[in-house]
């Protein structure tokens, strides 16, 4: 496993390998993000990783400053993913001096983590952007528990023609079904115990929408219901939104199928997650 630092290193490793998939993180790696990186390495032969916490991504009044980082740890658990190359740069070696642009994807980034997290997407974006652009991987791995980013990097990479493919990996969940996130180290105990209401909350409706319940107003009150139960949670949105446009329902169209999402706060910690319905048939 090659770990470089500089876009030299970076351009001279890369070299070694035709076909190769890219992960972007940024660290204190868990199981989601090995999920992505065996996937990687499998359907493309050679999995590469950047590590980054990028700061234009973060809103003031975030956590940028006690973001978790542990690096050593993370390249320990890489090398027994079989990663291939890893790449650490600095804030320096991502933008330079003299940087100057930067990458906003227009609509679907007005509502959810858009609408409360505003530039959050053009940090998200411009950084995804010029990650892809220096490692030029075959593929390039996603996971669905960001499923807003997800739809941004697609829109980024149709509408640039960007020369890979955005593969989507699936949210992997602790056994309590709370989604892994590195965030979820700032729990308190008790918060960690009350944070599986998400998943619990976001499978009531999902059941609900499957029994026939398809007025999306009853399907957040159901949600919400839920999470108010728990006397550590807050909510900060509960959504029941096209899968597409991202835009709120007043009724989910089968056909369609619809994206139910949510933002809770445990004290200082913002956790999100989502389920898909899928269209059917
Ligand atoms: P980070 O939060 O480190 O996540 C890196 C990748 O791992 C993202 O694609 C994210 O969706 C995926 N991921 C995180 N938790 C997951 C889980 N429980 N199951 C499956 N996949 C999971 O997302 C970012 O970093 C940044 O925004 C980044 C894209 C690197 C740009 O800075």
């Amino acid at each position: 496993m090659k770990v470089v630092t500089t876009r030299a290193e970076l351009r001279a490793v890369r070299a070694e390998f035709p076909r190769l998939g890219l992960v972007p993180t940024m660290g204190y790696l868990h199981e989601g993000h090995l999920s992505l990186v065996r996937m990687a390495k499998q359907e493309c032969g050679a999995a590469a990783v950047s590590i980054f916490v990028n700061p234009t991504q973060f809103g003031p009044g975030e956590d940028l400053s006690t973001y978790p980082r542990d690096l050593d740890r993370d390249l320990r658990y890489l090398r027994e993913a079989g990663a291939d190359l890893v790449w650490t740069p600095r804030v320096e070696d991502i933008y330079p001096s003299g940087f100057a642009t930067t990458v906003t994807v227009g609509g679907i980034t007005d509502v959810l983590e858009g609408a409360r997290r505003p530039g959050h997407f053009t940090g998200v974006a411009t950084v995804v952007a010029v990650l892809l652009g220096a490692v030029s991987p075959t593929r390039a791995y996603f996971g669905q528990k960001d499923a807003q980013q997800v739809r941004v990097i697609q829109r980024m990479a149709t509408d640039l023609a960007l020369p890979l493919d955005v593969v989507v990996g699936p949210t992997v969940r602790e056994s309590d079904g709370l989604a892994m996130s590195s965030r979820n180290t700032y729990l308190s105990e008790g918060e960690r115990a009350s944070a599986s209401v998400l998943y619990r909350a976001l499978c009531a409706a999902r059941a609900a929408a499957e029994g026939g319940e398809f007025d999306a107003h009853a399907l957040r009150r159901l949600m919400a219901q839920l999470i108010v139960g728990e006397p550590m949670a807050e909510i900060d949105y509960v959504s029941v939104a096209d899968p597409d446009s991202l835009a709120e329902l007043a009724t989910i169209d089968p056909a369609r199928g619809a994206l139910l999402s949510l933002a809770v706060r445990f004290g200082r910690t913002r956790l999100i997650d989502n389920v898909v319905l899928p269209p059917s048939r």
